[in-house]
């Protein structure tokens, strides 16, 4: 599937983008292995969240919907998996692999899980690894890829681990295997990094301390079923944070967006630029923070993008890359290491993007200099971008269209399904010129 991006178009109205996924994830894994029946809303329909959602159903556990958002699960306990049939295929999901792999860790069967062309080129030995420390043997194909063999042991070993990268899925990884350790399991990691899962595992009485850069938890306790509400996803917003910035003469509203401050790095980002964004109605909603943002059009300036930061928008850069081309002055990224293993090489696909359009972007081992056009009227010239099959590349150069003299075509859209089904439908809603061709 193609995306034609036209030239033009302004943003304007209110609209809800595509559940959290990493929310969505966590809201099946911990439902299933809770005591009870928890109901969610609001949950993400993607390729993704669905990938664990069959991965759980493979395993035994009855789950109904999602219809409309809604999804119902017969949580099994801790110890009431059963072993798959085959194969788990996760499809394109690392979150879904990596934090299965603490799970599985826990059984006393093996679970094979494979994944699509991209995920069997992504790094698995960050999970492998403590999980060996932990008692359990892991194989994986040659360079710690998939598929992941992990051969699970009942009862393992707890440990403290130090993360040796800011890693939400290898800390989720540690933490969710040491549900099933003896004594107490703990991480430290080196910069926050999104504590979702800390924060549903203390929402189904499941008591997790955190204390700085460190989480513990003491295995054998129990989760206790509750209802979950998924707020729309901060990284699909993001997209329209900075359509709606790039694009003069607009104004939108996103609602009920999650921005927990592991996350809200796009926004801390856009705002060092000038851009104009508020926080509406702020709400805590199942223990994660919630607004509606309104963002206007406004006037952005190149910056050198704080490191600390980096982890709180690590999927965001993608688009931020777009806004930086429309900024006046030169913005740098470093200590970003870690795009280059995202569901593509991002530093790369955006540079090469980039280039195709006219943008003088210069990649670095671990971030890119872009020197912004945002004094000129047109940004991009047109082109044809490959997006090699990634979601947020797909979308990014959809949201460049927007200040484009031509027409912008992106190659090989699909996987947008797997975090925004609707994206294009909402797109159009909004404002934007953008076709999709299959
Ligand atoms: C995620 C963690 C991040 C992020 C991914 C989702 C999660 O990955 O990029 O999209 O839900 O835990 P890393 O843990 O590799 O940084």
């Amino acid at each position: 599937m193609k995306f034609i991006a036209s030239p033009g178009g302004q943003l304007s109205g209110d609209i809800r983008v595509a559940g959290d996924k990493s929310i969505s994830h966590r809201s099946i894994m911990l439902s299933s292995l809770a005591e009870g029946v928890t109901e969610v809303s609001g949950f993400l329909e993607g390729e993704d969240a669905l990938a664990t959602l069959n991965a759980f159903r493979a395993m035994g556990v009855q789950i109904d919907g999602p219809v409309d958002g809604k999804v119902t699960i017969q949580g099994v306990g801790l110890h009431g998996l059963k072993a798959p049939e085959g194969e788990l295929y996760v499809g394109n999901s690392g979150t879904s692999m990596r934090l299965l792999a603490g799970i599985a860790a826990g059984q006393d069967f093996t679970v094979t899980m494979t994944g699509d062309v991209s995920l069997s080129k992504r790094p698995m030995e960050r999970v492998a690894a403590p999980l060996r420390l932990m008692g359990v043997e892991v194989e994986t194909q040659e360079g710690g890829r998939p598929p992941l063999v992990i051969n699970g042991k009942g009862k393992l070993k707890a440990i403290h681990y130090d993360l040796p990268m800011a890693s939400a899925q290898v800390k989720s990884c540690v933490l969710l295997a040491g549900l099933y350790a003896e004594g107490e399991t703990s991480t430290t990691e080196p910069a926050p990094t999104r504590d979702h899962t800390e924060r549903m595992l203390n929402g189904f009485g499941y008591p997790v301390a955190v204390e700085g850069a460190t989480a513990r938890l003491q295995g054998g306790g129990k989760l206790s079923a509750m209802h979950i509400d998924v707020p729309a996803d901060i990284s699909s917003a993001a997209f329209f944070m900075v359509a709606a910035t790039i694009t003069p003469g607009s104004q939108i509203i996103l609602q009920h967006v999650g921005i927990n401050p592991t996350r809200d790095g796009v926004i801390n980002i856009l705002r060092l630029m000038g851009a104009d964004i508020t926080l509406l109605n702020e709400r805590v909603v199942g223990g994660e923070p919630v607004a509606d943002i309104r963002v206007r059009s406004a006037e952005l300036v190149g910056i050198d993008i704080p490191v600390e930061q980096v982890p709180l928008a690590i999927d965001e850069f993608p688009v931020l890359f777009v806004a930086a081309a429309c900024a006046q002055g030169t913005t740098t990224l470093t200590g970003a290491e870690e795009l280059r293993v995202k569901e593509s090489d991002r530093i790369q696909a955006m540079a090469d993007g980039l280039h195709i359009l006219g943008v003088d972007a210069q990649p670095t081992d671990d971030g890119i200099v872009i020197q912004g056009r945002g004094a000129e009227e047109v940004v991009f010239g047109g082109g044809e971008i490959e997006s090699h099959h990634d979601h947020r590349i797909a979308m990014s150069f959809a949201v460049a269209g927007l200040r484009a003299s031509e027409t912008i075509t992106i190659n090989g859209c699909d996987n947008v399904a797997t975090s925004f089904p609707n994206f294009v439908a909402l797109a159009q809603k909004a404002g934007f010129k953008l076709e999709q061709v299959d």
